[in-house]
């Protein structure tokens, strides 16, 4: 059987073929082209004959989002299948399942090495969508350090004193640096590269989501995450399918004039935390 004749279609591009990221290409992706983008040849067979069974177009691509050859050949791939009018970043590990190297080098560098590779291919009127945290709203960086930290090429961003000697102290500084690094780089890019090729950039901070990344984060801190989202006002945790609404919005037409901003989807969490109803630990 052909499902669909139309050869020339949007290109949706997504990096990490995992539970956010495929919840959020079923919700916008009827009709274009989807190329999936991951490490892991086992999710990518899973998830791509998924799709083709509920009668997406899709092909596949394995990248390894530490490195930024493999990335840029993403990125070339993309282009190659039409106008690249979306690309989303979900690419990522958490404080429990990584080293604080890993997490700086797979969070921060891959996801600055994505957005400057994308921001050379993005299509006019394109929009782009990565997946930070609620954690990068829990280590106010200093204003004088983010300035340095947002003006640094992503090549550069390792040497930078302040992520050398604090972000690399633990896994946590690790994934709350890299998350509010992910608002900067999206940020930088509306301003430089993306504006330039008039598409947009956004960053969606997702509270606790229930996915197989955030079971590895509730074995190793049950009680903490329990006590998060007892004091968070909507009193639960999200779903990737609430994640997926907001980002068709923003990846949508109804955004055009949301550019280099983040969406805080959290239940209430930070709320919490600022107005000292809920005190992190640690
Ligand atoms: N689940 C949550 O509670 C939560 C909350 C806030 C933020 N996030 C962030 O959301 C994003 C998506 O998380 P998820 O919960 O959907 O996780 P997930 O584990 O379902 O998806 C992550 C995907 O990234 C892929 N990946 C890992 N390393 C890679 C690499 N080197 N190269 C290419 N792909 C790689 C994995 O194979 C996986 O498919 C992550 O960046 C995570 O930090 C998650």
């Amino acid at each position: 059987m052909i499902f669909d004749r139309n050869n020339e279609k949007a290109v949706v591009a997504l990096l990490g073929a995992g539970s956010m990221g495929t919840a959020i290409v079923r919700r916008i992706a009827a009709g274009k082209k989807i190329l999936l983008g991951d490490i892991s040849q086992k999710a990518l067979e899973r998830v791509s004959d998924n799709f083709r069974r509920s009668g997406y177009d899709v092909e596949t691509c394995i990248v390894n989002a530490l490195e930024k050859d493999s990335i840029e050949a993403f990125a070339k791939k993309a282009a190659e299948l039409g106008p690249v009018m979306y690309f989303i970043d979900t690419a990522g590990a958490s404080p429990n399942q990584a080293s604080p190297e890993h997490i700086v080098n797979l969070d921060m560098l891959g996801t600055g090495y994505a957005v400057d590779a994308f921001g050379k291919v993005m299509a006019a009127g394109g929009a782009g969508l990565i997946i930070s945290s609620q954690a990068a709203y829990m280590y106010p960086i200093p204003n004088e350090i983010e300035l340095q930290l947002v003006n640094t090429p992503t090549e550069k961003l390792a040497e930078v004193p302040f992520i050398k000697e604090v972000a690399l102290q633990n896994s946590g500084f690790a994934y709350m640096i890299a998350k509010r690094l992910n608002h900067l780089q999206a940020q930088r890019a509306a301003a430089t590269t993306w504006r330039e090729r008039r598409a947009r950039i956004n960053t969606i901070s997702p509270g606790v989501i229930v996915t197989p990344l955030a079971y590895d984060e509730f074995n190793a801190n049950g009680a903490g995450y329990q006590a998060m989202i007892d004091a968070s006002a909507s009193r639960r945790v999200g779903t990737s399918d609430e994640i997926a609404e907001a980002s068709a919005f923003l990846l949508g037409e109804h955004a055009t004039f949301v550019n280099g901003t983040d969406l805080l989807i959290d239940g209430g969490v930070i709320a919490s935390i600022r107005t000292r109803e809920f005190k992190l630990q640690g």
